[in-house]
């Protein structure tokens, strides 16, 4: 079966396909810059839309005849951004008589991440610009053990490097590997929970006062071991054998190393996906909408983005 899937929650234009779990394109184009103007990100993927989906299809050696199925992700997201993958999913499947699916985003990067690592049942550590969740499967969807109670630590991030005249958490991961010294800032877990928005508002307090790859090492330290706390506690209560990290803040190494070491130490197994499924991309939307069961099929009228999709509403 082949399957076309459609991403663009944020700052990502991509179209992947699958066929028979076999990925045969994962094409995307990035909108660059400080931050995310929903309008004009929008504006961005509606524009390389048909760019994006001629480069994808011409990859795959496949025409739209040829797709069984058409996934796209249907939240979370910005709405505009959101609205490009729904209204073209909703065109191609009335142009060519496709059945749609809607996708979580969420849940698309644990199952990429699942199928990559070869890792059936984890626990999941779940962390990008949007989002910062611990989960677990029950049955058919996932349960939110622990989450950020305010920004997602990939935001945080971002936040704090444009506040350095940085672009985002990617420069200050290469900042913090000439951080020498470690410098005091809150650090905020409640269970599994945590909070971001304390930390950031000290960290900008302090730059005019530490040097600037001192800040982010320590910056860097105390978020990620916030998460690794959350994380450990979760698998101390979940008993789980394996555990994954997914999300854009996934590609971060020196997060890998921590939850690796954590991991390790419970004797439990480590994975990460390649980057390449970790930033946002349509293979991921592909696979899920390539899982689903066929009565999970959306009338087209019911093609809509749902902007506050939660991770534990979706199901296959
Ligand atoms: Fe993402």
């Amino acid at each position: 079966m082949i399957c076309l899937g459609i991403e663009s929650t944020a700052h990502t234009l991509g179209i992947g396909i699958i066929d028979n779990k076999k990925i045969i394109a994962n094409e995307k184009k990035m909108l660059f810059g400080k931050g995310i103007h929903p309008r004009k990100t929008a504006d961005h993927h509606a524009c390389v839309f048909d760019e994006i989906l001629t480069a994808a299809l011409n990859k795959a050696e496949v025409s739209l005849k040829d797709i069984d199925r058409v996934a796209f992700s249907q939240g979370p997201g910005i709405g505009p951004c959101l609205r490009v993958s729904s209204v073209g999913a909703r065109a191609i499947g009335l142009m060519y008589d496709k059945p749609v699916f809607g996708v979580n985003h969420c849940v698309a990067h644990i199952e990429i991440s699942k199928f990559m690592t070869g890792l059936k049942d984890p626990l999941i550590v779940y962390v990008s610009g949007g989002n910062t969740q611990i989960i677990v499967r029950e049955g058919i969807h996932y349960s939110v053990l622990g989450e950020t109670l305010d920004i997602g630590i990939g935001n945080m991030l971002d936040n704090f490097a444009r506040e350095i005249n940085e672009n985002g958490a990617r420069e200050i991961e290469l900042l913090a590997k000439s951080g020498k010294e470690y410098v005091q800032l809150p650090y905020s877990v409640k269970g599994m929970d945590m909070t971001f928005t304390g930390l950031q508002t000290d960290a900008i307090k302090k730059i005019n006062r530490i040097r600037k790859e001192d800040l982010c090492f320590s910056l860097q330290e105390t978020a990620y071991s916030m998460i690794c706390e959350a994380a450990e506690r979760a698998l101390a209560l979940t008993k789980k054998r394996s555990v994954v990290v997914c999300g854009g803040v996934a590609q971060n190494k020196r997060l890998q190393e921590m939850l690796k070491t954590m991991a390790d130490d419970w004797k439990c197994k480590f994975g990460v996906a390649a980057n390449e499924f970790n930033a946002d991309n349509g293979a991921m939307i592909a696979y899920v909408g390539s899982i689903m069961k066929k009565e999970k099929r959306l009338a087209i009228k019911n093609c809509i983005p749902i902007q506050k999709y939660r991770t534990d509403q979706f199901t296959f």
